[in-house]
């Protein structure tokens, strides 16, 4: 669902990346020029941090063979020392006003070698702890090639109502580079009556998922493709998840922010 166009020497963001099974995949398949992780919960990325670690020792590091440290081994003796210079949360950003200094060095500096045996190199990867509907992104601003919102749409819109998701998706605007390729998996209305919290609400909401497409087209972006799995596949989870493409018209100038609204 999501190519390796995407990813491959890509400057990436991971809104909801929860413990970052998904972004660990991800980063490991398609090597990231660099990718950062958010999640607003700050469990799950001290969670994301050690599976990371986890990862990073099943390589053995840039001087071993691949694969020649098994799961079992890290299992019986913890994970592989990340290499001098790195914190052993060395995957963890605490904050990210450092972000934009990490993302222009990974452009500057960061090459793969066909060769390299580092699936996922503490230096392309990072994971922050960050409400993306309430922290100030205005120094990431075209900072990312690829941004993913993955299963996370209804948590923005439950939570900050139909200008909440307005706003995310703004805000993925201006924080893509012209060019850049938003992809999304809008969770569909029925899932937002499953939720049982009174405050949600969800038939209050009148900005529904079918309307995002031409929302995003009045932003700035166009279409790249709407993924539907193939109903005769036999793959399971993933692989069978509805993803929309969108690219950035490569426009000079982004239309300016909206004057942020009150909460519905
Ligand atoms: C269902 S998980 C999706 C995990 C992963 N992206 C995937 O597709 O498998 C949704 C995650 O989004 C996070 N989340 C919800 N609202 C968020 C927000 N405003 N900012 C950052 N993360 C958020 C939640 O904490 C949760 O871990």
């Amino acid at each position: 669902m999501i190519s390796n166009d995407d990813i491959a020497g890509k400057v990436v963001l991971d809104v909801g990346c929860n413990s970052g099974a998904l972004t660990l995949r991800l980063a490991s398949l398609h090597r990231p020029k660099w990718m950062l992780g958010i999640d607003l919960d700050g469990h799950l990325i001290r969670d994301a941090a050690r599976h990371a670690q986890h990862e990073y020792s099943l390589v053995g590091g840039p001087d071993d063979e691949p694969g020649y440290f098994p799961d079992a081994m890290v299992a019986i003796h913890g994970s592989t020392p990340l290499p001098d210079g790195w914190r052993k949360d060395g995957y963890l950003v605490s904050s990210l006003s450092e972000v934009p200094n990490l993302v222009d060095r990974a452009r500057k500096h960061v090459r793969w070698e066909c060769d390299a045996v580092g699936a996922v190199l503490p230096g392309t990867l990072r994971f922050a702890a960050a409400d993306v509907a309430k922290e100030d992104l205005s120094a990431l601003e075209g900072k990312f090639d690829t941004i993913l919102a993955l299963s996370v749409t209804k948590w923005i819109h439950l939570h900050g109502r139909d200008n909440g998701i307005r706003d995310f998706f703004h805000t993925v605007y201006r924080l893509l580079v012209p060019g850049g390729t938003f992809i999304v998996e809008p969770q569909p209305f029925d899932s937002y009556l499953k939720s049982k919290l009174k405050k949600f609400n969800p038939p209050e909401l009148q900005f529904r998922p079918d309307a995002f497409p031409a929302f995003l087209t009045s932003l700035g972006f166009d279409p790249l493709a709407d993924t539907h799995p193939d109903p005769t596949t036999t793959a399971r989870g993933f692989e069978t998840r509805h993803v929309q493409r969108w690219r950035k018209r490569a426009t000079r100038s982004p239309p300016p922010a909206p004057a942020r609204q009150p909460r519905d």
